[in-house]
């Protein structure tokens, strides 16, 4: 008796165990925080605009083949303050943003005169906590998005629908039209080998 008591001490030990310090791993990955390197300036000399935020280089880089597939020019979404390169302090600050529905300050930004030229945006971002990230929605409050047409992409460890983050971008994305159904979503684990299913999406969402 008192053995089976241990063997089932010893199994929830190693399932807690297993929680915390497995699972933020899966959903954080061994990235490192890259949320701090702006794109070149936009021009407006193109009808798109593929607007991403990043944090360990997933979504940047699906941003770039978009950009290479439709000829819309890439702007990132870059925090005042970055989230670093800690996973766990990331986590933490995302969490609470998200909890306190705080925009946090930006960086980066686009002329009015200029983002009036874009009538479509590809907008990418990774899913955090089942949500998304608040850069974003401080994005999405910034400009005057009325008419335009805004598709979504995004990477994610598992929230393969996106969890609550497409509700979320239309909420925010006032007088724009959301293409929710068309969203692009790939695993993070996957990106580096998503080139192909990455531009033709593009190519079939530009026509
Ligand atoms: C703070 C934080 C929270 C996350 N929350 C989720 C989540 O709720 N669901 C999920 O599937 N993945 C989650 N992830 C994993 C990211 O969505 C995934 O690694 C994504 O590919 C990262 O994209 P990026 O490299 O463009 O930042 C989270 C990652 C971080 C850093």
């Amino acid at each position: 008796m008192k053995k089976k008591v241990w063997i089932i001490i010893g199994i929830v030990v190693v399932v807690v165990a297993a929680a915390v310090l497995i699972l933020p791993r899966l959903f954080g990955g061994s990235h490192r925080g890259i949320d701090n390197e702006p794109e070149a300036n936009v021009a407006g000399e193109s009808k798109i605009l593929v607007a991403y935020f990043s944090w360990s280089g997933n979504g940047q880089q699906m941003a770039r083949w978009i950009a290479e597939e439709t000829g819309g020019e890439l702007f990132r979404i870059v925090p005042e303050e970055s989230y670093g390169e800690d996973y766990g302090a990331c986590a933490d600050r995302a969490k609470n943003e998200l909890d306190n529905e705080i925009r946090p300050a930006l960086s980066s930004h686009i002329d009015a005169d200029i983002m009036a030229q874009y009538d479509t945006i590809y907008l990418g971002f990774p899913i955090w906590w089942y949500d998304l990230p608040t850069p974003v929605w401080t994005f999405l409050e910034e400009y005057d998005l009325s008419g335009k047409t805004i598709i979504p992409f995004f990477s994610h460890n598992g929230s393969s629908s996106g969890a609550n983050s497409l509700n979320r971008l239309s909420e925010l994305a006032k007088g724009a039209t959301v293409l929710t159904d068309e969203a692009l979503s790939i695993p993070g684990s996957s990106v580096a080998d998503s080139e192909k299913e990455v531009k033709e999406w593009a190519a079939k969402e530009q026509k």
